[in-house]
């Protein structure tokens, strides 16, 4: 049975505008209990739901919408929430709901999807992009740093490929700087540093429930999730065409926008979170199986490396990168034999054109990368059998390209 068949018909069928009742948030927390919440959950629910009822019943959502979004919340680590639609509006909404905006700075890393700093553009502010590591591919401390200037208001972290990168030193900096922390989660549900979940760290998180995401709507779908109930109010409000909270249909304290998460995708997505934990695990496992048969192949890191995990983080895998120095050559040779593979990302934002108006200066390991990621298949129902036949051909395509590189050089 699904877990949103599950929940109690009084529950689901008694809550309207600002009336859930203590003994129906009671139900509801045992429900979640039930099904792992406390594996999933990194703050406690609190007050968090009946905030976020109240907030999506103003918002003209249906009861059905709100049970599953307040079973989301719940998983995604929110002691209060706002579940909204449209990763992009998400992220900028959570912007000019921290007053970021013209002539603000953002700090984002380089190496990362579009929308991240397409977000700060249409927020009105300016990106400034951070470099990443070397090893892990995500922003540092050192690298923030580096991005600051007097100008930057706020710093939007993103957990590429599924890892949180080192909270404790960039909370650090950011905090010695005095600017907000966003959260780009897109590629993190369920996500850890020391423990905590993707979504605990920063003033909010944004999470994408894009249909490939680890956590995917049947289409576009989002949320933003914070523990400051004043900031979940007006991003609720900025989302829902300015509407004031709690006040009538009809009374608007800000110019907003729609974008506001529809029941279908809430219910599918309520549906599928049963299994987002167990689909981890095998997520995880299956990147171990990758590493370890990689390892043993005997490559030096000039052929070919792995992305370093730090001790301290659960990585959920959303992707399993490596790097190839000859990477295109590699990849048309897996197409080859049927092998599908990604490139995440093939240029760094700084030199996209619509943002290279915002470079500030070379970002070196940025810019390598780029030339040389490669994603494997990676996703829950992908066999043993699977990993091991792309790492054979990995292997081959990679000796294939080394023999020719040869060749060439001999000529
Ligand atoms: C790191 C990152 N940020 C933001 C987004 C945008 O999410 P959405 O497609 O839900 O707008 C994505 C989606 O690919 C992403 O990977």
């Amino acid at each position: 049975m699904s877990a949103l068949a599950e929940i109690p018909a009084r529950l689901s069928g008694d809550m309207r505008a600002g009336s859930l009742r203590r003994e129906d948030l009671e139900a509801f927390e045992g429900l979640l209990s039930q099904h792992g919440r406390g594996a999933l959950l990194v703050t406690g629910a609190g007050d968090g739901p009946l905030a976020l009822s109240t907030g999506l019943a103003s918002a003209g959502a249906t009861r059905g919408m709100r049970t599953a979004l307040l079973y989301l919340a719940n998983i995604l680590g929110a002691s209060a929430g706002s579940i909204l639609t449209g990763f992009v509006l998400t992220e900028r909404l959570s912007l000019t709901a921290l007053g970021i905006g013209a002539g603000d700075e953002v700090v984002v890393p380089a190496n990362t999807f579009i929308a991240t700093a397409a977000a700060v553009v249409r927020a009105g502010a300016t990106p400034r992009f951070a470099d990443v590591s070397d090893t892990t591919l995500l922003v540092t401390p050192g690298t923030l740093a580096e991005a600051i200037t007097p100008r930057t208001r706020a710093v939007i972290v993103v957990h590429l490929f599924g890892q949180v990168p080192d909270m404790t030193g960039l909370l650090a900096v950011a905090g010695q700087a005095g600017i907000a922390v966003i959260e780009d989660a897109a590629q993190a549900h369920g996500a850890e540093w020391c423990g905590n979940r993707a979504g605990s760290f920063g003033a909010a998180a944004c999470f994408s429930f894009y249909p490939g995401k680890n956590l995917g709507a049947f289409g576009d779908a989002g949320a933003v999730v914070t523990s400051r109930p004043e900031l979940a109010d007006r991003i609720r409000s900025l989302a829902n065409h300015g509407r004031s909270h709690g006040a009538s249909h009809y009374d608007h304290d800000c110019i907003g926008t729609n974008s506001r998460l529809d029941t279908l995708q809430a219910i599918l997505l309520s549906g599928k979170l049963a299994r987002l934990d167990a689909w981890t695990e095998r997520r995880i496992a299956l990147a171990f199986r990758y590493r370890s048969l990689l390892a043993d192949a005997g490559f030096s890191a000039a052929e070919l490396k792995l992305t370093d995990v730090a001790p301290q983080a659960r990585h959920v895998y959303h992707l399993f990168v490596v790097r190839i120095a000859r990477r295109d050559s590699v990849r048309a040779e897996l197409s080859r034999r049927g092998i599908q593979t990604g490139v995440h990302y093939p240029v760094p934002c700084h030199l996209q054109p619509p943002l290279r108006r915002f470079a500030n200066g070379p970002l070196p390991a940025a810019e390598q990368a780029a030339g040389e990621l490669l994603s494997l298949p990676m996703f829950p129902h992908l066999t043993d059998g699977q990993v091991d036949v792309v790492c054979e051909a990995l292997c081959d395509a990679l000796r294939a390209t080394m023999i020719s590189s040869e060749l060439v050089n001999v000529r």
